[in-house]
């Protein structure tokens, strides 16, 4: 099957996501290999649902969670209305480098500001300065997904999107016995998402280029 994926993937990306000349996406993606980056970015599809999310819900004020070189910035960058902003964390400083470049080549960097450093270590300044978010998107460490979870709950206001990325990794999140932290982090942050009355969820699983894995959407009710 994920030779089927691959090719349905490539079906609906050279149909609605084709690739244009100059392209900022592949331009950035080109970047990250060159700089030896791991290629564990969102897909273009991907890329292109996180394009949607901003734009249904109209969200001017992004939090993304784990930058890598940027590929998933620019899609949210891109996306943004004239005077709306990203705040994206990432722990890797030659990561955020290279996010920088990529973002300075598609002519986004002033709607993006990189904050370098352990996430559970930046979000605790965003509460003074930088909140309530329209959108959050929590892609970094899987084994701190909860505490992500909960930072974002403290920089959110009623109606804001958070989605969460890898929720479903080739189906290992069902396994309760796993030894896996990354597998812990994403159960635990699940049990807090159920637990949770002022957010309604749900999962999208998805197949494609990238395997078999899926994305947390939910929003944030009062
Ligand atoms: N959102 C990116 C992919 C992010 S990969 C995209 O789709 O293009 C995960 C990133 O999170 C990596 O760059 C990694 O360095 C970063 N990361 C890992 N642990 C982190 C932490 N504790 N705080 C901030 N960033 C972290
Ligand atoms: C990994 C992280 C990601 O955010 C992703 O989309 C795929 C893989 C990883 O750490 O292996
Ligand atoms: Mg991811």
């Amino acid at each position: 099957m994920p030779k089927l994926w691959t090719k349905v993937d490539r079906y609906f990306c050279d149909r609605l996501a084709p690739i244009e000349a100059e392209d900022v996406f592949e331009a950035a993606r080109a970047v990250n290999k060159k700089a030896g980056l791991p290629g564990i970015d969102v897909s273009r599809l991907q890329g292109k649902f996180l394009e949607l999310l901003v734009r249904i819900s109209g969200a001017r004020h992004i939090l993304e969670i784990g930058t890598l070189g940027g590929y998933s910035t620019l899609w949210l960058a891109d996306a943004l209305p004239e005077n709306g902003r990203i705040v994206t964390l990432e722990f890797d400083a030659r990561h955020a480098e290279t996010a920088r470049k990529n973002l300075r080549n598609a002519g986004v960097l002033d709607r993006v500001e990189i904050i370098v450093g352990r996430a559970i270590d930046t979000l605790p300044t965003l509460e003074t300065t930088a909140g309530p978010f329209d959108l959050i998107f929590i892609d970094a460490d899987k084994q701190s997904y909860p505490e992500y979870l909960q930072w974002s709950m403290r920089l959110s206001r009623s109606g804001t999107v958070i989605v969460a990325d890898n929720v479903v990794r080739d189906g290992k999140v069902i396994d309760a016995n796993s030894r896996d932290r990354d597998v812990q982090g994403v159960r635990r942050f699940t049990e807090l998402l159920a637990a949770e009355p002022r957010l309604s969820a749900t999962v999208l699983q998805t197949v494609g280029v990238k395997g078999y894995d899926g994305l947390t959407l939910a929003v944030v009710l009062r």
